[in-house]
């Protein structure tokens, strides 16, 4: 007999099957009764009925619970009116392993503290399911992207000399004699990777002491970051656009169950189409005063302006050219307004905020060590970095996706943390 799973069903319709899972709800309706079923993959609903089952098997009814281990056989029918599209009619169930206590993620609503505090056992839950397979969609589609586009991946390291982005977010670590950081950014790296390989990209974890409890912040998330010899600022916005463009395109493809389950509005993930709106820093200001805000010129977009800013266009919007004193150390002045950096930031519709930082990079080395002693920053952890510009310095350009962000808005989730498996925030450790 073929072991399958669910969201092989299709494929085996008519036939005896056997599936591995666990018990999710059982309920009665006279003569027969069903139990659902979960398996990883999907829900099932099967009917058990006596002309059909074992007679152990009929009578476990009161004897299951949910969570409790099971393994089952018995004949796919197709069923539309049943999730997936498919029944299967109960020969035999096998019980694997019997809850013995109260499984504490019943079917009714908990609190979103309490199911944190569940989370190895909330992942089993069909929404959390569905955002996490979701998840495994993005990374590939974005692996796909880079692969496709002749990117080489070479790893950042995780343990770091330096700081990237600003020193009040560093998390030291004891390095043997010396203290270490762990990394806000691969970017330093890819810059070495960009001039020895053309095109680079890492993708791993990056680690950030965010004080703020915010539902955007995590202190540990994932980034990918690509970085391109010879490009400038307009051609590192094309690449931006054309990923998280090349992203929705997959999942619209490879998600539309999951899609459905989060009750996601498809229709405006489809409108994410390339090119998107480029707006300077200067015309993002004005729209902000035109729309009634006394934002301050010179300031960081805090939440409810990037949302203002985005409910005016139904693509993500790419702002660029910003006041250097808020932009990292490493990013190139615009030639002709040596106050504007050339950074930019791609914000998410629906006010799902900023999902990319990116910009192009100072590549001269005079101006790069001034900006990094403008900083504050120790020249001696910077050598290497510096060497790049020594040797066969050019134009170049990257950004980093925030691959949490990007989930929560493709799947219309308010909170970061329900977008990673085992989220870390400042008050959040365990599970
Ligand atoms: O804008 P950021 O700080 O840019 C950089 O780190 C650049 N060095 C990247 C590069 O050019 N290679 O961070 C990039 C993205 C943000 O747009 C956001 O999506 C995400 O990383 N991000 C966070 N996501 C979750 N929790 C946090 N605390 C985040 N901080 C940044
Ligand atoms: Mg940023």
């Amino acid at each position: 007999m073929n072991v399958v799973t669910i969201n092989e069903l299709g494929n085996f319709d008519g036939q005896d099957v056997q599936l591995r899972g666990w018990v999710y709800n059982t309920r009665s309706i006279g003569k027969i009764w069903f139990l659902i079923f979960r398996d990883g993959t999907g829900l099932l609903q099967c009917v058990v009925a006596k002309d059909e089952a074992t007679d152990k098997s009929f009578a476990m009814e009161q004897n299951l619970n949910q969570e409790d281990s099971i393994i089952i056989t018995g004949t796919v029918r197709k069923e539309p009116r049943s999730i997936g599209g498919y029944e299967l009619g109960i020969k035999e169930i096998t019980i694997i392993h019997q809850v013995s206590e109260d499984y504490p993620i019943s079917l009714k609503e908990h609190g979103a503290d309490f199911l944190m505090s569940n989370r190895h056992l909330w992942l089993r839950s069909k929404r959390q399911n569905a955002i996490m397979r979701i998840r495994h969609q993005v990374v590939k589609a974005i692996r796909d992207f880079f692969d496709n586009n002749g990117f080489t991946l070479i790893d950042s390291p995780i343990f770091t000399g330096n700081a990237v982005e600003g020193t009040t977010t560093l998390f030291e670590v004891d390095y043997f004699e010396r203290s270490a950081y762990l990394t806000q950014s691969g970017q330093l790296y890819q810059e070495a990777g960009a001039m020895a390989f053309g095109k680079t990209y890492c993708f791993g974890p990056t680690f950030r002491a965010e004080k703020s409890k915010t539902r955007r912040h995590l202190t540990e998330f994932w980034m990918v970051e690509p970085e391109m010899a010879y490009i400038d600022l307009d051609e590192n916005m094309t690449w931006a656009e054309n990923l998280v463009g090349y992203i929705i395109k997959m999942v619209i493809k490879n998600s539309q169950n999951e899609l459905v389950i989060l009750e996601r509005d498809i229709s405006k993930l489809e409108s994410i189409v390339p090119p998107f709106p480029r707006i300077t820093y200067d015309e993002a200001v004005n729209l902000l005063r035109d729309l009634g805000s006394d934002f301050e010129y010179g300031s960081d977009f805090g939440a409810p302006d990037e949302t203002l800013l985005s409910e005016q266009f139904d693509k993500p919007i790419m702002i660029h050219r910003w006041p250097e004193a808020i932009k990292a150390f490493y990013m190139k002045r615009d030639k002709d307004n040596e106050e504007l950096a050339l950074g930019v930031d791609m914000i998410a519709p629906e006010g799902y905020g900023e999902i990319i930082g990116g910009g192009q990079r100072e590549d001269d080395l005079n101006i790069l060590v001034k900006r990094i002693r403008h900083h504050d920053l120790p020249l001696e952890p910077f050598k290497w970095y510096l060497d790049l510009r020594k040797f066969g310095s050019v134009p170049h350009s990257g950004f980093g996706l925030g691959l949490e962000r990007t989930v929560a808005w493709i799947c219309g989730t308010k909170h970061i943390r329900e977008t990673i498996p085992f989220p870390r925030t400042m008050t959040r450790l365990e599970p």
